[in-house]
This record gives C-alpha cells, structure tokens and sequence, in this order.
C-alpha cells in the first residue's frame, strides 16, 4: 500500500544554451530523491521541464536567425535526449509554451487581476530607446548612459502591470517564522530574510511591452507576461490547476519539495509563494536551494568558457558514476569545486576500490570454496553480529538523510557498509580457512554473510546507482525483486543460489592518462566556445553598425567596428577627441582574397599598408567573393591589438557598413597610396 503522495520538482531548464553539469546537478539530485520515495512505497509525481519565454531566449534565436519557436523546439530535443541518456525518471515534462500551461497561466493572471492582486500602473525608470530597456539609477553608467550600448538614457515611464507583492509581506515574514522549511538550508533562509523581507518588498513588474515572446496578458494583447510569473506558474498548470478536472491538482499540489539551485531562491521563497498566498493555495513544504559546481573556484557558465558536459563523461566512464560524484562529491546545499582529478581519484577509490573489489574478490571466493553456490549458515561468531548491526540500521539512516536531502550523508551511509564488509573479509581471512577441511562450516558463514551484505548494498544503491544495482543483483544470482524494507533484514538471501562471475563493475583508471584526457576534452570544448564568440561578435558588430547607420551615428558605428575584434577601448557613450585618438585608421589596398579554412562566413585578406603587409580576417563571405575584392581601397583600424579568428591571425578589422539583408565595404573616393592616415 502507498505511503502517501509525493510531489518533487526541479527548475524548469531555460532553452537558450546547452546543458551543463551544473544544470544536471539539479536533475539527479531530484531523480534520485524520486527514485528513493517511489522505492520506499511512496506515489511519487516528479516534474522537470523548460522555460521558454522571455527575451533571452528570442535574442538567441534571432542570432540563429531562426523563429523562438522552432528555436525552442530544437533546444527541448536534446534537453530531452540528455535526460533520456541520463536515465532521469521525470513523470512530467512540462513547456512553458504548451497550451495548457499558457491558459493556465493566464487563467491565474486574470484572477489575481480580478481580485485585485494585479493592477496596471507605470514602470518608471531610465529607458534607453535603440535598446528598448529601462535600467534602474544604479545600474547607469556615468551620466546616465546605458550599461548595455553606452548611450544617455532618458527618464520614462512606461504603462505595466503590478503584482501586490508587498501587500504579502507580513504574511510571508510569519509564514517564514513559522514554517523554516519554507527555505532550506539555513543559511539561505537567513539571507532572504534579511536581504528581502525586512528591508521590505516593492510590488513586482509582471507585464513587458519591449518585446512579445512571451504569454500575452488575456485582457491586454499589447503585453506579454513577465517570464519569471510565467515560469513559476508551472508547478500548478502541469497538475491541471484550475481545469475542470484537476485531480494530479487535488492530489499532489503542495509540493513536498521543489529543489533549486541558490541563485533562484528568491524567486521560490517569496515571489512564488507570495503568489500562491494571493491564489489562496496552500505553500509547497519545503524549498531546497542547493549550492553550485564551480569550476577552478568560478561558476560554470558557458559565457565563461568552463563548461563540463555531461556526456564526455557519461560516455567514458558510465551514467552511475557520474551521478555517484555529483551526490558523494558535494555537500548538498553548499558550493563544491570540480576537478577532474577529484573525479578520477574519487572513481578509483570509492566504487572500483571498495565497491568494485568488493564484489569480485565475494563473487570470486564463492566461485572458488563452494563452487559457485551461496552456502547455509554453519558455524557463526560474534564478529558477525556486528556485522550485521551495520548492515541491518543503514536503511532508517538513509532515509534520515534522505529526508533532509543529505545526499552525500546517505552515500556515506552505504559506504559504510561496503567498508565494514571489506574489512570482515580482512578479519576472517576466508583463503586461510579453505586451506583446512574442518573450517568449512565457518567459511560457509563467512562466504554467505559476504553475499547477504551484497544483497543489502544492492538495495541501498538502487535509487541511486540503478544499474549498478542490477549488475549486483545479477551477479549475486538473485531472482527476487529488490525491495527497500528487506534491506533492514538479516538472512534474506536464497541458499543454494548460483552466482555469476561478470564484468569488474568500474574498472580501475590510470589517473594521469584520464586527466590528460579530460584537460584535453575541457581545451576542445573551450576553443569551441570561442570560436561561436569570435562569430557572434562579427555577427553583433554588423548589428550595431547596422543600427549606427540608421540613425546616422558614426561614433557608435566605429565603435561597434572595434567591438568585433575584442579589443576596443571599453569607454562608453560618446567619445571624446582623446578617444578618437586612440584608434588609428588607416588606408589599405586589398592584395589577396581567399575562403577561410574553418569558418563559411569569414575571408582571410592580404592588405598592403604602405610598406607593410597584413593578414585580417573579415565576416564578409556572404557578401563579396574573394576574386571580387583583390585591388579594393579599404579603411583599416590598423591599431587593434592582434587577434585569431577561429585560429587564423587577424590584424586589424576593414570598415563596412551593413543592414539586415546586405553589406557594403568603405572604399575611398579617389586615388591616396595604402597606408595614408584616415582621421
Ligand atoms: N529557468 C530558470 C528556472 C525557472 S524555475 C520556475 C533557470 N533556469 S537555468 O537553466 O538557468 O537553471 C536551472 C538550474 O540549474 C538552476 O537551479 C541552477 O541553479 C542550476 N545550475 C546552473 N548552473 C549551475 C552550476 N554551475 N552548479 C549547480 N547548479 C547550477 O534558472
């Protein structure tokens, strides 16, 4: 019989990058919660998902130059494809772009319009027009420049709707007093006390009007709603809230916890609950926001370029293990660094070592003193009462931790079983005993307690080790099915049983060669992420020249050429004279012309500059063929520092102007030898 409902969720993925570690950190962690309360008798429902709307997410498209939604409908294929190769056993995947989640949303925005609870107003701030994006005084830049292009923004003010979020306040201050799962750990509860709730909590801009990929407000087609509204809403839409027949609803919702990682938390504690206090819904039981993988002490981001993918090491070292590291190697809650040495060495000593050697040298022994048949009870000693004390209390202590979603406690747990049962194997020397005949009774005990402490590790593995599980199982020749409460127990396994000699469950690795490897992989990944840098910067710098131009901006025009290269002096706004005379432009006569050998969209130019002869590497392929261009008069910015584009030197950048559809090179009106000054 069940033991009750369960409802656990993870962060709903946003669509506009690949999946990390990082992100995968929070899935497993989730999945092995779910696979625990589902084996120790729960109805469990487990949710994960993507977040599809908002900004970000149509820029990233619009840079692919494909619509948001065929953009997101790709970016949801392999998010679903990772979590298939990763064995996650969500029940729901929920997309905030599905019908149902978008009326349930603005089902939920119409009634706490309704009631009140929403309210239109203006949002006022600095708003900077060729960006379409109000900035906060704190976030301008001197003189009131936008931090994003460098140019003076103006005070506007621009209708939106408000949520009430201060009028929940008081409610949210006792509701946090009252009920600290609300925000676990403590430390974080702590935070958002001190940071949010006492300083006090300013109504929430909910509706956006700069740019439409989004859920329309039902009642306002001119807005779109806020994505994080949109967002959290989906824990409810997914049961059906709302719908006529809503029974996941009726039956799962409060959640019992939602994990998040730390940045998020806000967002989960008192904008969500906030919410759901204004729909009159009762709170989810416990937030858990955990820490994050850094990487070298960083946050892993792709934008930084220390990403770890989890399939590299999927791929090379299997699922199970990665989701071993990921839930023993950080404590869950607090940040952790990953190294793939700590990878490697924690691979070697924790499963190939004590697991891994575990099973063979029993599997091995049984094989070898009773032919391959786990043996009855004969003679038995005190020693194994103790052993089976550790063996028999591991459960209820894993489920403590489990409870508190201690994850590396609850591994630490069964690791303490495996090692008590390595060192039984030291302690009662079964080698020694085979050598004499009237010890057989004795090794009969030893060979069958070794086995039944196989058993119990099995067990206590499934959640989160799956497949390793089943691989001990099989080799243990066990025909039952594994359930949880059997692992409280002594004396379970079938005698006369034939075990199964099979693979070493995780090889040992050579420590030095593997991470030579992965340094090798993480090198790959990174010149990868450079080079879609170096392509987007060419690709935004034709952008905002092309926006330049329109209004006839010069300044920025060239300031937009230098951002291509990366090196351009980092002022903003309107440049001085003193700017100006940093850059140094000069005439340049195009010598040679031909395709770049990695990249479809870049040309590789020879130029003469007076006496001199320079390589620069231009995205200009879609709009001139290199024959075309061998004796144009150019405009070189001849004092940028050397870069490579996708491994080619470029020394200088040429000046062109370009709009959405074409791209025009500035050439000179007369004859002047290469190399004249352009000032
Ligand atoms: N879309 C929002 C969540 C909306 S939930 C209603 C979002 N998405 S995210 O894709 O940016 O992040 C999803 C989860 O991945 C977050 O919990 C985040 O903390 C986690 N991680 C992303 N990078 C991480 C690390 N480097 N380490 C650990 N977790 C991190 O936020």
């Amino acid at each position: 019989m069940s033991k009750g409902n369960y409802y656990v969720t993870t962060p709903i993925y946003y669509t506009n990058a690949k999946l990390h570690i990082g992100h995968t950190y929070t899935t497993v962690a989730a999945d092995a919660l779910a696979r625990f309360k589902r084996f120790t008798g729960y109805d469990v429902k487990f949710l994960t998902g993507t977040d599809e709307h908002g900004q970000k997410i149509q820029e990233a498209a619009e840079k692919l130059g494909r619509p948001p939604q065929e953009h997101v409908d790709e970016m949801v294929k392999s998010i679903k494809a990772l979590w298939k190769t990763m064995d996650i056993s969500h029940d729901v995947f929920i997309r905030t772009t599905d019908e149902r989640h978008k009326k349930g949303v603005q089902r939920i925005f119409q009634k706490l319009y309704d009631q009140g609870d929403i309210y239109k107003d203006f949002y006022e701030g600095y708003y900077c027009k060729p960006c379409e994006s109000f900035w906060t005084q704190s976030q301008l830049e001197e003189e009131q420049a936008c931090p994003e292009c460098g140019r003076k923004t103006e005070m506007a003010r621009e209708e939106a709707y408000f949520f009430k979020l201060s009028k929940y306040q008081n409610q949210l201050m006792k509701y946090f007093e009252d009920h600290p799962e609300i925000c676990y750990p403590e430390t974080r509860r702590r935070e958002m006390i001190n940071n949010f709730l006492k300083p006090g909590l300013e109504d929430l801009c909910v509706s956006r009007t700069s740019f439409d990929w989004g859920i329309p407000v039902p009642f306002d087609k001119d807005h779109v709603i806020y994505v994080w509204f949109d967002a959290v809403c989906n824990y409810i839409t997914a049961l059906g809230y709302g719908e006529e027949r809503d029974r996941d609803f009726k039956k799962f919702w409060p959640a019992n916890v939602h994990i998040v990682g730390k940045e998020i938390v806000r967002f989960h504690t008192i904008i969500w609950p906030a919410m759901l206090m204004a729909l009159d819904l009762p709170l989810p039981d416990k937030v858990y926001g955990h820490g994050w993988i850094l990487f070298a002490a960083d946050k892993m981001s792709k934008s930084k370029g220390n990403v770890v993918y989890p399939e590299v090491l999927i791929e090379r070292y299997g699922l199970d293990a990665l989701k071993y590291f990921l839930l023993r190697e950080f404590v869950f809650g607090q940040d952790g660094n990953y190294t793939n040495h700590t990878f490697i060495t924690r691979l070697n000593a924790d499963l190939s070592n004590d697991l891994g050697n575990l099973l063979s040298r029993t599997v091995a022994m049984v094989e070898k003193y009773n032919g391959g048949i786990i043996p009855k009870v004969g003679v038995v000693e005190d020693l194994d009462e103790e052993l089976q004390q550790t063996l028999t209390s591991a459960a209820a202590k894993v489920e403590g931790h489990m409870e508190d979603l201690q994850y590396h406690d609850a591994l630490e747990e069964i690791w303490t079983v495996i090692g008590r049962t390595n060192k039984y194997i030291d302690e009662t020397t079964p080698w020694v005993l085979a050598k004499d005949e009237r010890n057989k009774p004795r090794l009969d005990t030893v060979l069958r307690n070794l086995s039944e402490a196989l058993r119990i590790t099995a067990i206590l593995l499934k959640p989160f080790m799956e497949s390793t599980s089943e691989k001990i199982r099989t080799q243990l020749g066990l025909t039952q099915e594994l359930h949880w409460e059997d692992a409280k127990y002594f004396g379970k396994i079938d005698s006369g049983v034939k075990v199964k000699k099979g693979k070493a469950l995780f090889p040992r690795l050579d420590v030095k060669k593997e991470v030579e490897l992965l340094e090798e992989e993480n090198k790959k990944v990174a010149r990868a992420q450079q080079a879609a840098k170096e392509e987007a910067a060419l690709k935004e710098s034709g952008k905002t020249a092309e926006k330049s131009a329109e209004k006839g901006d010069n300044s920025a025009a060239d300031k937009a050429a230098g951002k291509t290269a990366e090196n351009a002096p980092e002022e903003r706004g309107a440049a001085t004279i003193e700017d100006f005379a940093k850059l140094e432009f000069k005439t340049a006569k195009i010598i040679e012309a031909k395709a770049h050998p990695n990249a479809d969209k870049l040309l590789v130019l020879q130029l003469q500059v007076g006496e001199e002869t320079r390589q620069v590497v231009s995205g200009i392929a879609k709009d001139y063929q290199p024959e075309d261009l061998v004796g144009k008069d150019v405009i070189l910015v001849a004092n940028l520092k050397p870069v490579k584009l996708r491994g080619e030197k470029s020394e200088g950048m040429i000046l062109a102007a370009s709009n959405k559809d074409k791209l025009v090179l500035g050439t000179l009106d007369g004859e002047i030898p290469s190399g004249t000054e352009v000032s």
